[in-house]
């Protein structure tokens, strides 16, 4: 039987149920999303249950992670289809604050990451945007104080510049990574695959199938600069405009010559048309 979550849009109804919580010495699971959800996040939901007695998914799109001509404005937003799955998996309390609650008039500082946050991935093509992510990464950790995390391996890297940032400010929480929902022709689930016109969307399992291919053929004892290269070339020929297919370091993503310097993970971002995705696997 599903109940409704709570629901919070202020700082302080947000910490009277979650002092609730507390006075009860129940643990706290947080799950940030952007909305949109599908299974993934719904994924991500599941795990929280696993590992706390309550869980709490925040909805926020959050305008500092994106570039001014990125899709803020058409980010999709599905609130009353949110609010639903989320009662059908028993989430304890949604917080969704608006912009105003989390960037108040005058809001001046933002969290700067380093580490696996300048490595030419996603940095590269995005530069604003973890300083975006770890900003409101961090107020979110600090606003609701959970005990875990879950976020997703299908954005690798922001996975690993959100675990080095709990872990170096001390931000007391454990922050999972869950491996990425998928289609079953292989494509990740994203809530920016609702952009995808039908022929796009039948051309973009290509990424996923590439990196398995290329996965495969390193571990048979290809060379990685020509195995990457080929699947470079497969990407494109597919009518992707490539950003980046990589083979890095999985904890930092540095750049690894060979799999010995592993454990290694790919790391894909191409745009089909408009849409710009991103992936990755584990090899
Ligand atoms: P959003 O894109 O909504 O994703 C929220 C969480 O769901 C992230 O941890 C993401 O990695 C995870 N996720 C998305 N698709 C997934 C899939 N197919 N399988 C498993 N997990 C998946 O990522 C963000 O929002 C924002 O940057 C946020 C962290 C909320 C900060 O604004």
């Amino acid at each position: 039987m599903s109940r409704d979550p709570i629901v919070a849009r202020s700082l302080p109804a947000l910490h009277e149920t979650l002092n609730a919580f507390r006075a009860a010495n129940d643990t706290v699971a947080l799950v940030p999303t952007m909305g949109a959800l599908h299974e993934g996040h719904l994924g991500l939901v599941r795990e929280a249950r696993r590992r706390c007695k309550r869980v709490a998914v925040s909805i926020f799109v959050n305008p500092t992670q994106f570039a001014p001509h990125e899709d803020f404005d058409s980010y999709p937003r599905t609130w009353d289809t949110d609010v639903a799955k989320l009662a059908a998996e028993n989430v304890d309390l949604i917080w969704n604050p608006d912009v105003k609650t989390m960037y108040p008039s005058g809001f001046a500082s933002r969290i700067v990451t380093e580490g696996p946050a300048v490595v030419d991935l996603e940095d590269r093509f995005r530069p604003h945007f973890f300083g975006g992510v770890a900003t409101v990464v961090g107020k979110l950790f600090i606003q609701c104080r959970p005990d875990v995390a879950v976020f997703g391996e299908k954005d690798y890297q922001q996975l690993r510049v959100v675990t080095r940032m709990a872990r170096d400010l001390d931000l007391g929480v454990d922050v999972i990574g869950l491996a990425t929902v998928r289609e079953h022709d292989g494509l990740a689930m994203s809530s920016r695959n609702v952009y995808l016109s039908p022929e796009e969307r039948a051309t973009a399992p290509v990424l996923h199938r590439t990196m398995q291919d290329t996965a495969a053929t390193l571990r048979a004892g290809d060379k990685v600069a020509a195995a990457l290269a080929a699947g470079a070339a497969r990407i494109t020929k597919a009518g992707f405009a490539l950003d980046y297919f990589e083979a890095r370091h999985a904890e930092t993503l540095q750049p690894i010559a060979s799999l010995g310097d592993g454990p290694v993970r790919l790391l894909v971002a191409a745009k089909i048309g408009t849409t710009r995705l991103i992936d990755n696997i584990g090899v």
